[in-house]
């Protein structure tokens, strides 16, 4: 081995001992007589000294080192003098005496410097990505997510489970995105779909009999990217045969606490809470509620029906919701920092937002359209005290809930509401469809395969798929996992009969000769004694940025894209050559710009 040990791993008890350690220059003290370099490796970083006491040649030679250099140094270890520890650094009692000194690299000055890269822009940092990765929190980042798959595939190993591999080259499987395609040459004209899910390949090794699979496997979606989405990311997914829901939540909670445990030495208390879809909605206005602080929705219509705003009147009339937050401790907030407040709300898709002070008394415009009896039991429903906001959205329940759930964040960041931690929930009883009225149709709330309640089966089966209120009270055996505000995973047990998928696709408005030609592969496999399955995936990435405690899952991921999913590294994607084009039996018909 060119090195004994790695720089973070030099203890107090290696002091006498003569080593050979390599590395990157990281930070360097040049004081004449002696010069210091922080010297950095995968395992952290040490104290390097060079004094021409102990070689006025190697001395001499460090005076040229740079940032960034990569060295080789070999010298005794010794304790740092007394007054010159560093408490904050694991090695800060030690420090390598140098002798001899080899470069074994040197570097361009760097576009950025390491230690600062957090602030630097992202396009550089993300141009220079071995640049960014050199940094020792991604490094970190990276560590972890090594650990949870390790801990993930020995925990499923030792219950049974086989991690197989499904096609990346394959057809669309339906997960709410647009596909990636890719053109096949000897097929000309025809494309395969890059995987958004392993979806029914993993459904199709149930009934193939493999009982227990999961896969750590690359998804690609190509959709609006958020800081929590990527185009392509990476899921836990499994699936299990002859299980109900409750099975598959307990192999995810016992995952969660063997990770949790191990890597962060976090107890987590199982069974986790379980919310139902509408209590969700009802307290926190979506399915993927942060529960580490209050600041719960609370219905207003009937309050609001008592006073004579009209834009609450309005809102009830037309079949539509008023609902209200309290902002604590926010009467304080001016005029001008309302209207800012005001102006979220109607970028979130709000018409406005109404307030209500709580101070010596009811403040507000529209305190005037309200009994002083009716003012206070709004206050005593939220809690609201001397000192609160009270805020209301009045609107169809989609904006309501969707704008009232942004504010809600929003203030529980402000306010400093959010206690440090991992709260999990799970969110159940979902309905099965969604409707979409833009498309005038139902569309699968979770995707096509996941199953009605045993009691909706049959409903389902003898119903008219025109049968709106029958259809939209369907529900599903879908269960999803939330961690501190982001959904982390999402499954259901199955439809294992080939006529209830049938009827599925029927009432998605996917007809008979549509559903063969896209799903005739699952169809046929149901009718060769499918057993009932289920599972469920995880979005790894995610999990992995709760964990380190990122903002985003840029940060735990090693090469990642842009918001316009592009690879400012290695400049993807590009133009190809016209004879790959041609190869591939594709021509392309730019639009002039
Ligand atoms: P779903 O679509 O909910 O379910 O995906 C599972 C989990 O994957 C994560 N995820 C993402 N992470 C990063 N970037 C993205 N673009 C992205 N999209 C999804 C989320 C999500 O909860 N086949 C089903 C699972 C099943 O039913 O078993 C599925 O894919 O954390
Ligand atoms: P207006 O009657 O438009 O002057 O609005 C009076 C107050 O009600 C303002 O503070 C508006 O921001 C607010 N407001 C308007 N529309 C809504 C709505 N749909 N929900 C809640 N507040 C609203």
């Amino acid at each position: 081995m060119v090195r004994d040990k790695g720089c973070g791993e030099i203890k107090e008890s290696d002091v006498g001992q003569n080593m050979t350690l390599c590395g990157w220059v990281f930070r360097r003290r040049d004081h004449g007589g002696l010069i210091f370099i922080d010297l950095r490796d995968r395992s952290g970083i040490l104290q390097v000294v060079f004094s021409p006491d102990v070689s006025v040649d190697t001395h001499e030679r460090a005076h040229a080192l740079r940032s960034e250099y990569v060295i080789s140094v070999s010298g005794e270890i010794r304790r740092r003098p007394d007054g010159t520890e560093n408490p904050n650094m694991p090695t800060g009692t030690v420090e390598i005496y140098v002798k001899t000194l080899e470069v074994m690299n040197d570097s361009s000055v760097l576009p950025f410097s390491i230690e600062d890269a957090a602030d630097t822009s992202e396009v550089l940092r993300f141009k220079h990505r071995y640049l960014d990765l050199r940094r020792p929190e991604i490094q970190r980042n990276l560590m972890i997510r090594h650990k949870v798959t390790k801990v993930i595939r020995d925990y499923l190993d030792e219950r049974g489970f086989l991690e197989i591999e499904t096609p990346m080259l394959t057809k669309s499987t339906p997960e709410g995105a647009r596909d990636y395609l890719v053109p096949s040459r000897l097929n000309p004209g025809q494309f395969y779909a890059l995987p958004q899910s392993p979806q029914i390949f993993k459904q199709i090794l149930m009934v193939a009999g493999l009982e227990k699979y999961f896969q750590i496997v690359k998804c690609f979606r190509d959709e609006d990217l958020r800081a929590d989405r990527q185009p392509e990311f990476t899921q836990v997914d499994l699936e299990m045969s002859f299980v109900e829901s409750k099975d598959v939540i307990a192999i995810v909670e016992g995952m969660m606490k063997n990770i949790f445990e191990d890597i962060l030495g976090e107890k987590l208390h199982t069974p986790f809470e379980q919310l139902s879809f509408h209590e969700s909605m009802e307290r926190f206005g979506n399915d993927k509620p942060d529960l580490r602080f209050g600041l719960e929705l609370k219905e207003m219509a009937d309050l609001a029906g008592k006073g004579k705003f009209k834009v609450f009147l309005d809102a009830v009339q037309a079949g539509g919701r008023v609902k209200a937050i309290n902002g604590r401790g926010l009467a304080s907030l001016s005029r001008k920092e309302i209207d800012t407040l005001t102006e979220d709300a109607i970028s979130f898709g709000a018409k406005g937002l109404a307030w209500i002070k709580v101070k010596d008394g009811f403040e507000s415009p529209i305190a005037k359209f309200f009994p002083e009896d009716i003012l206070r039991q709004m206050a005593q429903r939220l809690e609201a005290e001397e000192g609160d906001l009270m805020l209301f959205v009045a609107d169809k329940e989609k904006i309501v809930h969707d704008v009232l759930s942004r504010m809600r964040l929003e203030l529980g960041k402000r306010l400093n509401l959010i206690q440090p931690g991992f709260r999990f929930t799970w969110i159940t009883d979902f309905p099965l469809l969604e409707w979409n009225d833009e498309e005038g149709r139902f569309e699968a709330m979770h995707h096509p395969f996941t199953s009605p309640v045993n009691e909706d089966i049959e409903k389902m089966l003898a119903g008219d798929i025109r049968e709106k209120d029958i259809l939209g009270s369907l529900k599903a055996r879908a269960y999803d996992i939330v961690l501190n505000g982001y959904e982390i995973g999402g499954g259901s047990i199955r439809i294992h009969r080939r006529d209830v998928q049938q009827k599925m696709f029927e009432v998605l408005g996917i007809s008979a000769d549509d559903a063969r030609m896209k799903f005739g592969f699952l169809l046929d496999a149901l009718e060769y004694g499918a057993p009932p399955h289920g599972g469920i995936a995880l979005g790894l990435d995610r999990l992995v940025m709760i964990m380190v405690g990122a903002s985003s899952i840029r940060d735990v991921i090693a090469f990642p894209k842009t918001q316009k999913a592009f690879c400012l590294m290695s400049g993807t994607p590009s133009a190809v050559e016209p004879r790959q084009l041609k190869e591939l039996w594709i021509k392309l018909d730019l639009p002039e710009i």
